[in-house]
């Protein structure tokens, strides 16, 4: 009740259309007991005395050209009513959705939530236009034709209406077997997205382990699962059209019975009868659509509870209400006694007792071995998660107190996963300044290294990289990712791993451009080479979570069983140009995962 409710809020905004409707059809209505009314003249006079025909057929052509009118201004806007709900809806469940944290979207796969907005929202747009349409002319019409049985003889009316309650209850009966169902199978279209999605995005994977042939059954399994779901909803609606036809036979039977004797003893003419029986089957029309809307409305319900149950997580990182822009950053950066566990109902806490100062315009390296936790420490300063404990500072100002698109507009990212879209490598470098010129995005893109292969290609900056960017090298993604971080020239720089899938050659230069570009801005970055580690300002070692050494290059070294100097000796903090990049192989073929 409360999705309809909230449904019904969607469709509210909507007051002029839903009055154009009503009176489109209120026409419909009158002109459908106009038609029925039309049949005693025919069978009392037209018929046997040939009277008043030019007045009955006049009569009659326009109350049918008003109805087609009534009704096809009426499901137009009905429909209209219908598309608008949806476009609404889909665009607040979109919006909704991209403002969740991290955590939500690493608990959801990509086509779950697709289908919840593609599929489930077209659901609700079907059952809407349709059902409440129909709801609305067919009791009109109904209304109408009830009218005329009435207004000829209430005794025969009455006892056709007795038949009413025998049809509610099997009815809603009904309804709410198929709103169980049809939440089952938009369960089960929701899995098959799932599935699909995941096996295209890895097709990589797929091919590379010769998983085609599980792959294709684990889809079809999950499309038989769809199958047999969507059978359990026919099975209950087909019941329908038999049950009200059964029902209708009914009524004639009686209405005939009945009407005979009428008839007989004089109290009806036969026009009147006819126009009885006929107004009978006129009505039934309307019944059926009826007894379907119960049905409909239930399917969109299951449809809607489930889009409402998305819109209704929030797990977005909060802004608080009396949050403040961030001033340009100038001062310096205060981890105190930092705390973080990923909510996986572990409670294992990926960080712990970090507290650390940066001033402005250093360099930070975070080393340690892989799942220390490094990126996890960086992703909480342009708040992607909220520290669970402790507290982070810019400029002495705590950054749940800041709003987020401040914060977030001064810090700039390139991670070991670029992430590019499906658009032309200048509008992929531009992503975070639109506004751009060719010739900024071309300086950006000359700085990263990156113009050399961006020329090379078809369409040079207008080439359309595909998904992902997959037309591209790892590492050809990775200086566009880096491209696009310079473009924005913010002034906080966090570098996950940024060079981790260049070769030694393309990485030589993009540390060039990368040195440049950090001389006069605040850092933050994880790497292995060791030429990128000792030009820090400060190296901070993590080991499960913790901070087991802070200082300078020379500094660590220096200790004798430090976790620094263990660590470079394992080769974890290597030096590039000697051998090849161990790291950097392992990294790219990390880097294909989907
Ligand atoms: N989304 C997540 N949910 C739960 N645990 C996570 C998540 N991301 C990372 N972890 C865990 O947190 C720890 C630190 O991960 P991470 O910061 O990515 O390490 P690093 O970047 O140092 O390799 C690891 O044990 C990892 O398994
Ligand atoms: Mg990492």
């Amino acid at each position: 009740m409360t999705a309809f409710l909230r449904l019904l809020a969607y469709a509210r905004v909507h007051r002029g259309l839903i009055a154009g409707a009503g009176v489109a059809m209120v026409f419909y209505g009158a002109a459908s007991a106009a038609v029925a009314w039309l049949i005693k003249p025919i069978v009392d006079e037209v018929l046997p005395a040939q009277e008043r025909l030019g007045f009955v057929v006049v009569t009659l052509l326009v109350a049918y050209l008003a109805k087609g009118i009534g009704a096809y201004f009426s499901s137009y806007l009905m429909d209209d009513i219908g598309q608008r709900v949806v476009l609404q809806l889909r665009s607040d469940l979109f919006r909704h959705l991209l403002n969740q944290s991290a955590a939500f979207f690493a608990g959801r796969t990509t086509g779950q939530l697709l289908s919840r907005i593609s599929n489930d929202v077209g659901q609700v747009q079907r059952a809407v236009a349709e059902t409440v349409g129909d709801f609305a002319r067919e009791s009109l019409a109904l209304v109408g034709y009830a009218g005329l049985l009435f207004y000829y003889d209430a005794k025969l009316a009455l006892v056709c209406m007795t038949a009413a309650p025998l049809i509610v209850y099997p009815l809603v009966r009904l309804g709410k077997r198929v709103r169980t169902v049809t939440r089952w199978s938009q369960e089960a279209l929701e899995y098959m997205s799932h599935v699909a999605a995941e096996a295209f995005s890895g097709h990589r994977i797929v091919k590379a382990f010769g998983a085609e042939a599980r792959e294709a059954a684990r889809f079809d399994v999950a499309a038989r699962g769809l199958y047999r779901s969507n059978m359990k909803v026919t099975r209950v609606l087909a019941v329908l059209p038999p049950f009200m036809e059964f029902l209708g036979g009914v009524a004639i039977a009686g209405a005939l019975t009945y009407g005979t004797r009428e008839i007989a003893s004089g109290r009806l003419t036969a026009g009147e009868f006819t126009l009885f029986v006929a107004a009978l089957l006129l009505m039934y029309g309307p019944i059926k659509k009826l007894s379907r809307v119960n049905a409909n409305l239930q399917q969109a319900m299951a449809a809607a509870e489930r889009i409402f149950e998305l819109l209704d997580v929030h797990t977005e990182v909060t802004q608080a209400a009396d949050a403040a822009p961030l001033p340009s950053f100038h001062d310096r950066i205060v981890f105190h006694d930092v705390a973080f566990a990923y909510n996986d109902g572990e409670g294992r806490h990926a960080l712990r007792g970090v507290s650390f100062t940066v001033q402005a315009g250093q360099m930070v390296a975070i080393v340690g071995r892989s799942g220390a936790g490094k990126s996890t420490l960086v992703n909480l300063l342009p708040r992607f998660y909220d520290v669970t404990g402790g507290a982070i500072s810019i400029d002495g100002r705590d950054v749940r107190a800041l709003t987020l698109a401040s914060l977030r507009a001064q810090i700039g990212i390139v991670t070991q996963e670029t992430m590019l879209f499906d658009d032309t490598v200048a509008h992929n470098i531009a992503f975070g300044v639109p506004e751009a010129s060719a010739a900024q995005i071309e300086a950006a893109a000359c700085a990263a290294h990156a113009h050399e292969f961006i020329v090379q290609l078809p369409q040079g900056y207008q080439t359309t990289i595909g998904e992902r960017g997959q037309r591209l090298s790892g590492g050809q993604r990775q200086r566009l990712a880096i491209a696009r971080a310079l473009l924005k020239n913010s002034p906080l720089l966090i570098l996950d791993e940024a060079t981790s899938a260049l070769d030694s050659e393309s990485e030589r230069l993009v540390q060039e451009a990368l040195s440049t570009l950090l001389q006069n801005r605040t850092s933050f970055v994880i790497a292995h080479r060791l030429s990128t580690v000792r030009r820090a300002d400060v190296i901070i070692v993590l080991e499960h979570g913790r901070v087991v050494e802070l200082g300078r290059h020379d500094d660590l070294l220096a200790r004798p069983d430090g976790a620094y100097a263990r660590l470079h000796q394992l080769e974890l903090v290597d030096d590039g140009s000697l051998g090849g990049p161990s790291t950097a192989s392992g990294a790219a073929a990390e880097g294909e995962r989907p």
